[in-house]
């Protein structure tokens, strides 16, 4: 029995797709745990690229069979779409499954999305737009549509009117929107009902009964740590809890079960959207981080806020995750640019703070305090064992590995599916 969990380390986009790829041919379920059409997992397989954005990367596996979890929020018409050109591209996704308790995107959630960040104003999160705030929302307030309700006309009618009922007054009187129509609603959901059907399951009970019989499941989350709503830099966060506890309640895989928790992290640090970020760059190492290492939003194109290696937040990370193992991706990004600062801890308001402060206040005034290293030269991006790195790469990692609090198993050297340095083998035993 195998359960592991790949989860982000940072804000989003380290790498997670990749790791997922590597690991997945040699698992037999992928699992998407939370968020949905906001994630843009990048897989290169053989020079072609893959972006997936519903469905988790395990999609590309061979032999793995991909579930969208119940923790997550499924925009039907988007499914469809990716699924459809992704076999467009001569993929199968054909064992795709979908947890009948995942919620559904109502076209009114991306609606409300987009109203509540224009009345959000100067505060705006800088959301994907996508509806995934308000469908969690939905889901919390229990007035949400699960994908099993599309096998009952008449319980999906009853619970869209109930949404719709508080949910136009406020469109109607407090955004100056027109009200939704319920039964344009239900046949929306109706017209994907005979597609969606064969693809629904009982996931909890079938992936706990493939870790009984000794299967392996990998966890893939999408998001991150510090989009976390508990645990990240909260309002400027997602809906969903992207950490490795989330990802147990969302696929319903106890916490006993697991065997390996696996933090993705890049050698520097990214994010997109709005809110806090200490050592986010505005000079010219920003737009070498941001050129270099081609940091464009594969979800909705925006460019990626760029800063150095941050490790209060891998130390954070590490915590809150219970991390046993950290793949540190993007390690070439960082070749001959002769020295690599490194965050170690935060000034803020002249007092050190070598861990998270506990307010947002002080998130807000955090100025990193930076040890550096210096680089290596040479092309790293041939090198499979730790041993093959030149000896100034080895230095960088090894101290990124004392000050982030766990070990560092996987190295990323490109964005190849083979480009990896595998150091502790989380499948092995
Ligand atoms: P995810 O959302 O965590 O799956 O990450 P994204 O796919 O949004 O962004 C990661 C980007 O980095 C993608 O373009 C990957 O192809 C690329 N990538 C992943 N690992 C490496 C690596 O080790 N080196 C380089 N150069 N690129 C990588
Ligand atoms: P992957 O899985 C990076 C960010 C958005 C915004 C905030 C809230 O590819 O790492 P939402 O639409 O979720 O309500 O937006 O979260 N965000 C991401 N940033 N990578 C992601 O996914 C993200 N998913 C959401 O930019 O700041
Ligand atoms: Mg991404």
């Amino acid at each position: 029995m195998t359960a592991i969990i790949v989860v982000g380390a940072q804000w989003g986009d380290e790498g997670k797709g990749k790791a997922t790829d590597i690991l997945g041919e040699r698992v037999d379920y992928v699992v998407k745990p939370n968020g949905g059409n906001n994630a843009g997992h990048t897989v290169v397989v053989g020079g072609e690229k893959y972006e997936l954005k519903l469905l988790p990367a395990g999609v590309l596996s061979e032999n793995a069979t991909p579930v969208i979890g119940n923790g997550c929020v499924v925009n039907l018409e988007a499914l469809f779409e990716e699924i459809d050109a992704l076999e467009a591209r001569g993929a199968n996704a054909s064992r795709l499954k979908v947890s009948a308790n995942a919620q559904l995107v109502a076209p009114y959630h991306q609606v409300i999305d987009r109203v509540t960040e224009r009345f959000l104003g100067k505060r705006a999160i800088g959301t994907t737009g996508r509806g995934i705030g308000p469908t969690y929302a939905d889901k919390v307030s229990r007035i949400g549509i699960r994908a099993q309700d599309v096998l009952d006309e008449s319980i999906l009618r009853q619970k869209v009117e109930a949404a719709l009922n508080q949910k136009n007054q406020m469109l109607v009187k407090m955004y100056n929107r027109k009200a939704v129509d319920p039964e344009e609603v239900v046949q929306y959901f109706l017209s994907y009902a005979e597609r969606l059907e064969p693809m629904l399951i009982d996931s909890e009970l079938v992936l706990n009964r493939a870790l009984d019989e000794g299967k392996s499941v990998l966890m893939e989350g999408g998001q991150a740590t510090m989009l976390d709503v508990d645990h990240g830099t909260y309002p400027f966060v997602t809906s969903s809890n992207p950490t490795t506890g989330g990802a147990c309640v969302g696929s319903g895989i106890g916490p006993t079960r697991i065997t390996s928790s696996l933090g993705i992290v890049k050698a520097y640090t990214t994010r997109v959207g709005a809110g806090p970020f200490p050592t986010e760059l505005f000079d010219s190492w920003g737009e070498f981080l941001q050129k270099t290492g081609g940091e464009v939003g594969v979800n909705t194109g925006r460019t990626r806020r760029c800063g150095w290696y941050d490790s209060v937040i891998a130390r954070y990370a590490s915590r809150v995750n219970g991390f046993t193992d950290l793949f540190v991706t993007k390690l070439d990004v960082l070749t001959g640019i002769g020295e690599i600062p490194i965050c170690v801890a935060y000034d803020v308001d002249g007092v050190r703070h070598d861990e998270m402060p506990m307010t947002q206040t002080d998130v807000h005034h955090a100025v990193p305090v930076y040890e550096t290293m210096p680089a290596w030269d040479e092309d790293i991006t041939g090198c499979r064992t730790f041993d093959e790195l030149p000896q100034k790469a080895q230095d960088y990692l090894n101290r990124l590995e004392e000050l982030s609090g766990c070990r560092i198993s996987y190295v990323g050297v490109g964005p190849g599916r083979d480009q990896t340095v595998v150091i502790n083998d989380v499948l092995a035993g």
